[in-house]
Formats: structure tokens, sequence, C-alpha cells
């Protein structure tokens, strides 16, 4: 069993720095052999969202497991659409109700929708405020959406969920969210298995005898974010948190700064206004 190290929040809670990615897990079985083989390996975090359809399936999960709920760190988020309907407060029991729980670690805003945005946070922030949520955050926000929320938060989100990886590293959102206490989840940190066949990346996987998802998943630990890499194969679940025991050189970090070149897998958040 590995043990995944912590990252502390702004708000003083400390987030497992390796999360399962749950995003198209929409078959039960297939999402009960995931958890079991993550909850096996030593995951306790655990990234939904309403959009995926399955907090009901990570609520039977959690339970089935007999463990406390506080061994668990579970992450959802407000779907588009409902924040779209200005029904982010309504649609959160729903959510609970469907995780078979009183509360989430972490709560997110899953898209900068506009015109809704101050609305949606102050739901959070209610929401929050009501011991539904311990910690809020945000999810495809940039560094603009973040600026504005200074106007009418009271609170600042605790983490900017984003796709990040080696091929989208997005270094000033990530430096303005350092600046600013803002943890970076890292979504898609394999690309969404859309790369994994470059060369410079193969070689320093043969070097440290890891594999390839492993550098690119220690790329992300590297640089002090928390990563949540989505499998439905127990090998790879396991292999997904082994990142500890290896450290990429210097010089292999500045060959992979190289490889930037902003591959969008998911949303392009850029062009919300
Ligand atoms: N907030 C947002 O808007 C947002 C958007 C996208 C994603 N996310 C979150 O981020 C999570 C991860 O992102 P993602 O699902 O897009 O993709 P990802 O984790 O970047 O990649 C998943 C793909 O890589 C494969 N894979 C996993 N481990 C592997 C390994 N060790 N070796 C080779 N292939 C491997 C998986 O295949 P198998 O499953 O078949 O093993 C799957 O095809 C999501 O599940 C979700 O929780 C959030």
């Amino acid at each position: 069993m590995q043990d995944i190290r912590n990252i502390r929040l702004s708000d003083g809670r400390e987030i497992p720095q390796v999360g399962l990615g749950l995003w198209k897990v929409r078959d039960e079985a297939e999402f009960k052999r995931s958890f079991d083989a993550a909850l096996a390996a030593g995951y306790t975090h655990f990234d939904s969202a309403q959009v995926y359809g399955n907090e009901q399936f990570l609520g039977a999960c959690w339970k089935a497991s007999g463990l406390p709920r506080e061994n668990f760190w579970l992450t959802t988020k407000i779907r588009t659409e409902n924040i779209a309907l200005g029904h982010t407060q309504q649609s959160f029991p729903h959510s609970l109700e469907r995780l078979q729980t009183d509360y989430v670690d972490l709560l997110l805003l899953h898209f900068p929708v506009p015109l809704q945005r101050k609305k949606a946070w102050q739901a959070l922030e209610k929401i929050k405020a009501a011991g539904g949520a311990k910690s809020i955050g945000v999810s495809n926000y940039t560094i603009k959406h973040l600026e504005e929320m200074k106007l009418y938060a009271t609170e600042m989100p605790a983490v900017n969920q984003v796709e990040l990886h080696v091929f989208l590293q997005q270094p000033e959102l990530v430096d303005y969210c350092r600046k600013h206490g803002i943890v970076v989840e890292a979504y898609s940190p394999l690309a969404h298995g859309k790369d994994m066949k470059n060369a410079e990346v193969q070689a320093m996987a043969d070097r440290h005898g890891k594999s390839y998802a492993q550098i690119m998943l220690r790329w992300c630990i590297e640089n002090g974010l928390v990563l949540l890499p989505k499998s439905v194969t127990p090998d790879r679940v396991r292999e997904n948190i082994e990142l500890y025991d290896f450290e990429l050189y210097l010089e292999e970090l500045q060959a992979l700064a190289k490889l930037n070149r902003n591959l969008r897998t998911c949303w392009d958040p850029t062009r919300i206004p």
C-alpha cells in the first residue's frame, strides 16, 4: 500500500495529493472494480461530479468499504446546467444523497459560466457555512475569472481544478494560483491518454525503470500539484500512485518544460468572457 502525501489548502485542510479521476466511469461494476483497486492501493481521494452520473456509485462504494467517512476525501462539482439555471444550492442536497454523506470534502463549480459566477460562488460560500462542504473551489477558471472573484468573493477558492499535464503546462496560471494561495489540481494529468508515445518521455521512463504514465504523473508531483489520474484498469490504478520512490533530474525537468504545446483534450475556458 502506497502512502500519498497531503497538500495544505488555504483553509487549513490537507488534501491527499493524488486522487482517482472518475470521469466517464459510467458502468457500476467497472466503477466498483476501479474503486476497490484504488482503496487497496492506498487512495483515499475520489474526484466525482454531478455531470459524471456516478456520484451514487461512489456513495455505494465508500459505504460498502465499512470504513469511516473521515477516511475519505470526496470531491464533487456542480454541473454547468445547474449553475446556468441558478440551481447551485438546490442541486447540492441531491449530490449529498447520492454520495450517502452529509458533507463533501471539496465542492467545485465545474465551469466559469458567464453571468452566473458571482451567484454560484455565493451559493458555495453558503453551503460551506452550513457545513455541507468542508472546502470550496472552482474548476476551469482562468486568471481573468479568478481576478474577477476578488470583486465578489468573501473567501477565495481553495483550489482551481484545470487541465494540466506535460503537454499543457499553463505556467502563468499555475504561478498566479501559487501567489494567491490557490492549490492547483491537475485534471487529465495523462492528457486523457492522447499522447503516450513521446520519445523523450519514454527515454526517461526507461532510465528510471518507470512507466511512461509515471513520468507524466511525477512531473505533476515535482510541480506541487494535486493530480487526478483516471483508470478503470486495476494494474494502472496501482501504478498511478507509485510516484514517490523516484525523482526527475533537473535536466529532465528542463526537457519536459519544452514539451508544452498547449494540447487541450477537454474544455477550453480561455474564450469564456
Ligand atoms: N473539472 C473538469 O472539467 C475535468 C475535466 C476532465 C477531467 N477531470 C477529472 O480528471 C480526471 C482525469 O482526467 P481524464 O479522465 O480526462 O484522463 P487522464 O487521467 O489524463 O487519462 C485517462 C486515460 O489514460 C489511461 N490510463 C490511465 N492510467 C494509465 C497508465 N498507467 N498507463 C497507460 N494508460 C493509462 C486510461 O485508460 P483506462 O481507464 O482504460 O485504464 C484513460 O484512457 C477525470 O476522470 C476527472 O476526475 C475534470
